[in-house]
């Protein structure tokens, strides 16, 4: 969604951008509720084509339940909107449905309740499989993915320490508490633009949520290695792994041209340059020269389960088939990305996903057809790391969204058996 609004943003007046986020983070985040209650209010739901109408709708009822507006204008305005779409039949029936939920809002709520799409907010099928499997964690990963989350920072630390980049952020009256697991996480009590951060655009620091920052504080990448960032767009944890060694030989691999161009950005930011690659990773064929590498880091496109809160879009568009598609489309990366590496050599295995097929079963899997592949502790390469988060799985360790701190992570460290 990020991308989207990114992309559409220029046709609003600037001072109106703030609120056209608020109002399309906000439905996406509330939608299995606003929908739930959108359908209980219409004799018959609209039609595709009518898709426009319906997205009004629903952000009629976003700024009746949960923003400022006065009713009177947020009524108006969705009824105006059903004109500017060209479908004024729609008016009528977007003021009647609208005037109707203001005066039995509660009421229909209330008869609504039991659903998981109201009790929990979110869809019904993935309520069912976060039960399925973590039904001590399911209040938790609940409330953490329902909110808004905190904003958490990577300090630069070859730039600054984290200490004294803390004691600049206060001397501005920015207050934060430092991440008990990265070593280079800072959350931030309130969120701030980033070019109220101090040296923001030297790089000193860059917004990463901390489990995302155990990547390359697992793999530890040390000068004149050779490092692969398998998926690398939006290059968070690219340039991450040049700030803990800039003298190693990185190549990012990324498949989708517009996000290499992310890459490249985040990276003139930080001051750092890498070999980039616009390839599927699973193509070796495409982009790979035969030499292999000491360490990679796997960040696979996955469902994203472990951070709803972030890209609440989540809510409406993924679908349960979609897991079973990302995790064959995983199983080809790795199995590919694997001859790539080194013997004694290391692969991070990374999602920001809650599904076990995806990771635990994924590298069950994996350690199953690669007999030249050992799990080892997420500490072997650092072993100053503490790896205290999360829980241990059957393979590597999960993390879950929790509600001041991190993300839903997993990661797992392979090493490839020499001959
Ligand atoms: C989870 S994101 C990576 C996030 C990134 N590591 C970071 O920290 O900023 C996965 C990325 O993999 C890319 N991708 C998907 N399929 C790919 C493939 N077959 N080869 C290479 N990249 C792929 C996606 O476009 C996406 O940018």
């Amino acid at each position: 969604m990020s991308t989207q609004l990114a992309r559409h943003q220029t046709d609003v007046a600037s001072e109106h951008i703030p609120l056209l986020k608020e109002l399309c983070f906000g439905v996406c985040r509330q939608y299995p509720k606003l929908n739930s209650v959108a359908l209980s209010l219409l004799s018959h739901p609209f039609e595709e084509k009518d898709t426009d109408l319906y997205a009004t709708l629903l952000l009629g009822l976003y700024q009746l339940s949960y923003m400022n507006t006065p009713d009177h204008a947020a009524v108006n305005e969705s009824v105006e909107a059903c004109r500017l779409l060209n479908k004024d039949w729609a008016t009528k029936l977007m003021n009647a449905v609208l005037r109707r939920y203001q005066r039995e809002g509660d009421e229909i709520i209330a008869s609504l309740e039991s659903m998981p799409s109201v009790e929990y907010n979110q869809p019904k099928w993935l309520v069912k499989r976060f039960n399925k499997h973590w039904p001590d964690q399911l209040e938790e990963i609940i409330e953490a993915s329902n909110t808004h989350p905190p904003m958490c920072i990577r300090v630069n630390e070859s730039a600054v320490s984290r200490e004294t980049y803390q004691t600049q952020l206060s001397e501005l009256g920015i207050k934060s508490n430092a991440g008990e697991f990265s070593p280079s996480a800072l959350y931030l009590r309130n969120a701030v633009r980033v070019s109220e951060l101090p040296n923001f655009e030297e790089g000193f620091s860059s917004v990463q949520d901390e489990a995302a920052q155990l990547s390359a504080h697992i793999l530890l990448p040390k000068s004149g290695e050779k490092v692969l960032d398998a998926c690398a767009a939006p290059g968070g944890k690219t340039g991450h792994l040049l700030e803990v060694a800039k003298d190693i030989e990185l190549t990012a691999v990324e498949l989708e041209p517009w996000r290499m161009e992310k890459i490249e950005s985040n990276l003139e930011r930080l001051g750092y340059s890498a070999h980039l690659i616009c390839a599927d990773a699973g193509d070796l064929d495409a982009w790979w020269e035969g030499e292999q590498f000491d360490k990679i880091l796997l960040d696979v496109p996955c469902s994203a389960t472990g951070v709803i809160r972030r890209n609440p879009d989540i809510k409406i568009n993924r679908k349960p088939a979609d897991i079973n598609e990302l995790v064959e489309i995983q199983r080809e990366i790795v199995n590919q990305v694997w001859k790539t590496l080194k013997p004694n050599g290391f692969l991070l295995y990374v999602t920001c996903s809650l599904m076990p097929e995806e990771n635990e079963q994924q590298i069950h899997q994996f350690l199953e057809s690669q007999l030249d592949a050992n799990e080892v502790p997420l500490n072997t390469i650092n072993e100053d790391l503490s790896i205290e988060w999360g829980i241990p799985v059957s393979h590597g360790r999960q993390l879950f969204p929790s509600l001041e701190g991190h993300d839903g992570f997993y990661y797992c460290l392979l090493q490839k058996i020499s001959a």
